[in-house]
Formats: structure tokens, sequence, C-alpha cells
């Protein structure tokens, strides 16, 4: 570390969006002589990137920040200075509030200006008052943000779509997000180029709604998922493609068809479909009805037919009755889930739900909450459980917790450990899985080298 050099420590909640951004953040302040580290002690910045997605995100900022005030209080103390910044979509949705509560906080950012953090740094150690960025700015901070540099480890996350305009009655990402946006091809090639250089073998598309994306194609009209997926997948270097999370109405002809022709497009998708109740759905303005959802998966399993599913459930929406919640049961059974997340419904301040009538009692919420969870561990360790026996391609991505033991990815998603040389790290080998745990695999690797999973040499 040179003299100059300044110390940035970042805390990461939420999603791989967020992780995406603090990888972001970190790249924009690097030609400002600020290098990662570990610890909060002796951090020139602090920022805390942060998820509002559910319940009690605020109180947990407002927690940690109160910790890192005495930090800020010893460093000052001492004759040095700490620039404290607050990112992500609790800074977007509470921005006033965090300055109110958190004076010693210097900065306050929304999702959408990243690319402004040096100016608002330079401010902020500038300025005695703080500095608050949440606006949706004009010009797109893609085109602002410099080119990704972290090395990137076997699997990368790659952003190709923001924010949602789906307004489901109970979600903020619409408010701190803001209207969908897409990168155009070229820049989401360009970056997945330089990800692939640097040793990705999978990459992961993100956005919010990820198969909403309809950016520039190559003649400059707005194209499809199943399109980008298809120029992804002519790198032969990029072994695996990945993407989320979706919305059902977006699953268009093009992405099912990408799951039939394009090999490199993993067999498993997280398409959320939050309840099993049309009565229910329509209330949270998903715009689908359970059958539209079976049929979907009807189709993907045609297509492909050994894609496994995930999705996101919620239960005690607001006016949701045990004859809607049995209908979300009879959904998973109809489905069968490889994984899913399951959360009790939570008012968002600002989103319709949260205004609605009919909220449900605790108790209902919690013993619903535990009777789906049941049903979806259950499917989830039958899959892993019949996963045992198969010869299965695994992407390594680094060292096991134990010595000589490697993990890596199935192409289902799901962890798997087999014993095995580091050298390996970065490649596709067979495996034989020797049992399915509960959340992973146990394997083998078998000694022969088979194809790998890659279809163009
Ligand atoms: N309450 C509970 N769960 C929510 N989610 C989003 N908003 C809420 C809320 N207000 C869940 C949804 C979404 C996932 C990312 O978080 O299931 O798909
Ligand atoms: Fe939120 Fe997803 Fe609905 Fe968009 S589609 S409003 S991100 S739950």
């Amino acid at each position: 570390m040179t003299a100059n050099t300044k110390r940035l420590h970042m805390i990461t909640w939420g999603c791989q969006m967020n992780v995406y951004d603090s990888g972001r953040m970190a790249d924009v302040l690097a030609p400002l002589g600020y290098a990662p580290t570990e610890a909060p002690e002796g951090a020139d910045m602090i920022i805390l990137n942060t998820c509002h997605i559910r319940d009690r995100a605020a109180e947990k900022v407002f927690s940690e920040l109160g910790r890192l005030r005495l930090l800020k209080q010893a460093r000052v103390a001492a004759g040095g200075k700490m620039v404290l910044a607050v990112a992500g979509c609790v800074a977007q949705a509470e921005g006033a509030e965090i300055l109110a509560r958190a004076p010693y906080v210097d900065i306050v950012l929304g999702p959408q200006t990243y690319h402004r953090l040096p100016e608002m740094v330079a401010r902020a150690s500038r300025a005695a008052g703080a500095v608050i960025e949440t606006d949706f700015p004009a010009e797109d901070k893609f085109d602002f943000l410099p080119d990704a540099t972290a090395a990137s480890g076997p699997t990368a996350f790659l952003t190709i779509q923001e924010g949602c305009d789906k307004f489901c009655s109970f979600c903020v990402v619409p408010y701190t997000r803001g209207a969908e946006q897409s990168r155009p091809q070229a820049a989401v090639l360009a970056e997945a180029r330089r990800l692939v250089d640097q040793g990705a073998r999978e990459i992961t598309l993100l956005g919010q709604n990820v198969n909403g994306w309809h950016g520039a194609g190559a003649d400059g009209a707005p194209s499809t998922l199943g399109r980008l997926i298809a120029a992804l997948a002519a790198n032969p270097n990029l072994l695996r493609i990945r993407y989320t999370t979706s919305h059902p109405r977006d699953m268009d002809d093009s992405l099912i068809a990408a799951h039939r022709d394009i090999p490199q497009l993993m067999p498993f998708l997280h398409l959320p479909v939050q309840s099993g109740s049309d009565r229910i759905l329509a209330a949270m303005n998903r715009k689908h009805t359970a059958d539209d959802y079976l049929r979907i998966i009807g189709n993907l399993r045609a297509a492909r037919p050994d894609i496994a599913l995930s999705s996101d459930f919620i239960v005690g929406h607001p006016g949701e009755t045990e004859a809607d919640f049995q209908a979300t049961m009879r959904l998973i059974e109809a489905v069968g889930f490889a994984q899913a997340y399951s959360f009790k419904y939570s008012p968002r301040p600002g989103t319709p739900a949260a205004g609605a009538g009919q909220q449900v009692d605790e108790a209902a919420k919690d013993r619903r909450l535990q009777e789906l969870q049941a049903l979806l561990r259950s499917q989830q360790a039958a899959f892993n459980a019949a996963c045992a026996g198969q010869t299965v391609p695994v992407l390594f991505t680094g060292p096991g917790r134990h010595p000589g033991q490697l993990s890596g990815r199935s192409p289902w998603l799901q962890p798997v450990h087999a014993a095995g040389s580091e050298s390996l790290i970065g490649t596709v080998a067979p495996v034989q899985i020797v049992s399915g745990n509960p959340n992973s695999l146990t394997a083998t690797l078998i000694p022969h080298p088979m194809e790998q999973e890659r279809t163009q040499a």
C-alpha cells in the first residue's frame, strides 16, 4: 500500500445487484486512490450499500451507523478524517431521514447516482454539510461507470437491466430503482468479453426484471433476452450462462427457445410466482394467473426437460385467506421446486399493499410460512437426493472448506463438494454424485476426462 493510498471499507446487504454495485463503486473510487480494506477500523471511507426489500432494513442500517459513528469520532479525535456514505435502496427511500437521524453521515446516494461518487466525495471532503444524491438522473449511469475491473474468478455477475415497471402491490423496487432501463447488447457483450478474458467461465446476467431486457440489439432496434443470450453464447470460453430475476409475463418465446437451443444456458430458472391464488395474484397486481404460470413451466419443460425451478413466495399478503394459502400449496405441489425463497408479507411504506385493509395477523403468517417452508424443504431434499448416482458436469469455483476439497456448482445451481486438485478451479469437470444432502451435493471426480459440457470448440 503506497503512502497516499486511502482505505475503503464497504458493507453490502441484499441482492446480487447490490454486490455488483459495490464492485462498481470500488471501481469508480480506485482512480481517487481508494483501495478496499477488510476492516472498518482505520478506513478513510466507509460505504454501507443497503437493501430495502424486506422488513427492518432501515433499522439495521441505523444500528450499523451508530457503531460506525464511534469509529468516526475516534478517528477525528486523532486528527484524521472518515467519509461515511450510505448507498443503495434504503438511501433512495429514506435519504432525508438518514440525514436527520444520523447527521454524521457525509453522503447519501441512490442506486442511479454511483457514477457521481467521485464528485460527491470531493464535495463531502470540502463541504461542512452532507451531500445527498438520490434523483434519477437523465443520463444513464452505465455510460459513466468505468469498465468493471475487479478480477472475477470463475463466476461473475453482469448487470444488464435495472429498475422495474411492474409495480407489484407489495414491492418498493419500482420506487427505489426507478423505471426499467436496459443496456445495449454491444455494451453487454464487451463487458462479458472482459470478464471471460479475466477468467470468468460462468456469467449470471442480473436485473430486477432481467427478462424484461429490451436493450438495443446488433441492428440498434430493441432486442430480447433470448437473442442477447444467443449472442453471448458465441464466446467459446463462456461455458455457462444464467439470468436472474425474472417475471412470468416476460418469459417470451425467444427466451423459452433459448433454453431449448443454447446448451450454455443452464437448466435452472428462478421465476418468482409469489402466490398460487388468482385472487391474491390480482391483488398483488402480478397480471398473471396461477394457470399462466403453470403453462409457462410446461413450455419450459417441453423446451428443456431437465430444467429445475426456483421461486419466491410471499405468505400473508393483505386479503390472503386460508383457501388462498392452500392454492399456493397446491401450486408448489404441481410444479415441484428445486429450491425457493419464501417470506412473510411485510408492509413497505409507500406501496399500495401497505395501506390496504385486511392485513393478515402475525400468527397466521407464521403458521403459513412454516407449512410452506416445510413443503419447499422436502421438495429441495427430494430433488437433491434424486441426483445421487448421476454423472453431472460441475464448474469448480474454489477450494472447499476442508484441505484437498473443491467446491463448485451443478448445472442446477446446487453447491457441490468433491476432493480434487486446485488446478480444476475454473474448469467444468464431470463428477459422480455420491449423496444429495438437504443443501448440497457430495461427489467424486470421474477419473477419465469426459467431454466438457461446452459444445462449441
Ligand atoms: N414483503 C415480503 N416479501 C417481499 N418481497 C418483496 N417485497 C416484499 C414485501 N413487502 C419478496 C418477493 C420478491 C423478493 C425479492 O422479496 O417475494 O420476489
Ligand atoms: Fe418488485 Fe419484482 Fe414486482 Fe418488479 S416484478 S415490482 S421488482 S416484485
